[in-house]
């Protein structure tokens, strides 16, 4: 007999389905409880909630584990390439060499942006936030492909949008590093891999060819495979629910791109080296400002702690931290800043109101810190992120549209005025 709950109201028992997840992780089925009793389920900030069923990354926060299609991210970082691991996340496996092969063919075909695109760039202020740009730049190619409008796309129809979109990211990124520094624009190369090519067109120069470090490429592979996908987080969630309404492919990832932009997603990598500098340059007392972080009454908080799903440790963050020391030992940097971060990590894990709150230093706590040794501008590195995060944005996306997900539409529990009283302008 399949598990049900019992839920009683008043004099009334509704049996509710129970859903059991492939890891065991349990559910229970509200969808048709309006209609059986008149009552919603009100849950703030989705905090209990499961919007939808998926069968991409598993996460479970209570034992810090992280899988994308059943592979553990400590392996997919310590042996794949982020081509593998994208590919992996959109279609379902990892790829054999001539899958391998034909992707990478495929991206390299689609890495050039309409040339009309560059006129963008002049109307932006030259200070604007890279983020703001990205989200724009992304959501102005359904302009360009106009085909990608068209809701019932055929899969191989669907698939060249998600190719076109993949390969233009890297060039789009790049090219608001560029014009942020004023320095010509440098297009793709396609006898390049992903990365690489990105790094070429970000830190290459017009004027002489430059050699690619194998170290640094290794470290952008791994930081992008430990962002590339997060189930169901804010930005995730955007790009589901942006995508329900049938929206095309680039509206719904430049949604996404805004929520990942707020500092308590993806806008904390930036927010975690502001505020180890702002430490620094007050003279680097950390137990002051853990005292502050503590505060009920400071709104400061210790950026690049704390998860919503985590609860003993996030593991990505485990795999950056050794990245991190490895890459500046490598490249010979001493940043003083890491030193701050270092202290600040264990004060903060073993003071008892960090323990007790189960806070733990996420993802966002050392990417910063490795970009900012790599010669990315802090106002970079969450476009990075989403960099990193688009295979997952896509994979859910697809998914969402191969399950023919209903339009997403919570409801609420109203609060305002019942019934009011007009009263004409002149009386008011
Ligand atoms: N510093 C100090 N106190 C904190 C922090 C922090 N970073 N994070 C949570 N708390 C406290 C919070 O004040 C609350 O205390 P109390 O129970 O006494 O009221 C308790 O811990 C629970 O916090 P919450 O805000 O209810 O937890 P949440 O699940 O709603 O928020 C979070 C999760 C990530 C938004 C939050 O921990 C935070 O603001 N962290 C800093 C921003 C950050 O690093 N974000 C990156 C997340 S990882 C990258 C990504 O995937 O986006």
């Amino acid at each position: 007999m399949s598990e049900s709950a019992s839920l009683i109201i008043g004099e009334k028992t509704y049996e509710l389905p129970i859903i059991t997840g492939t890891e065991g992780e349990k559910a229970i089925d509200i969808s048709k409880l309006r209609d059986a009793s008149g009552y919603i389920t009100l849950d703030s900030g989705y905090k209990n909630t499961g919007a939808t069923k998926s069968a991409i990354t598993f996460l479970d926060g209570e034992e810090g584990i992280l899988k994308y299609r059943g592979y553990g991210i400590e392996e997919l970082a310590e042996k794949s390439t982020f081509l593998e691991v994208a590919y992996l996340l959109i279609y379902g496996d990892l790829p054999n060499q001539s899958q391998l092969n034909s992707f990478q063919s495929d991206i390299s075909r689609h890495t050039l942006v309409h040339e009309d695109m560059k006129k963008f760039f002049d109307g932006f202020p030259s200070k604007s936030h890279p983020m703001g740009q990205l989200s724009s730049l992304i959501c102005s190619l359904s302009s360009f492909y106009p085909e990608s409008l068209n809701s019932k796309q055929t899969p191989e129809e669907q698939n060249l949008t998600i190719i076109k979109l993949f390969a233009k990211m890297t060039t789009v990124v790049s090219w608001i590093y560029k014009k942020s520094l004023g320095h010509p624009i440098i297009y793709p190369q396609n006898n390049l891999d992903y990365v690489s090519n990105f790094l070429n067109m970000t830190f290459g120069q017009r004027t002489e060819v430059i050699e690619i470090d194998p170290v640094i490429v290794k470290a952008m592979n791994v930081l992008f495979i430990l962002h590339a996908d997060h189930e169901q987080n804010c930005s995730t969630s955007t790009v589901r629910m942006v995508g329900s309404s049938d929206c095309n492919l680039y509206a719904s990832i430049s949604a996404g791109i805004s929520a990942l932009w707020g500092p308590l997603h993806g806008g904390a990598n930036q927010a975690v080296i502001e505020m180890l500098e702002q430490i620094k340059n007050d003279g680097g007392d950390t137990d002051k400002w853990i005292n502050k972080a503590k505060d009920k009454n400071d709104d400061f908080r210790l950026m690049g702690f704390g998860h919503r799903v985590y609860k003993n440790f996030d593991p990505r963050a485990k795999i950056i931290k050794k990245a991190c020391d490895e890459i500046l030992e490598k490249l010979g940097i001493n940043d003083p800043v890491l030193e701050i971060a270092k202290k600040l990590e264990s004060a903060a894990l073993n003071d008892p109101y960090f323990v007790e709150r189960k806070l733990y230093p996420n993802v966002d706590f050392y990417s910063g810190i490795i970009y900012r040794a790599l010669g990315f501008p802090t106002d970079m590195f969450t476009v990075l992120f989403a960099l990193g995060r688009l295979p997952g944005w896509i994979a859910q996306w697809k998914e969402m549209r191969e399950n023919k997900e209903p339009i997403g539409r919570p409801r609420q529990i109203f609060t305002g005025e019942v019934i009011r009283e007009y009263v004409d302008l002149k009386n008011r």
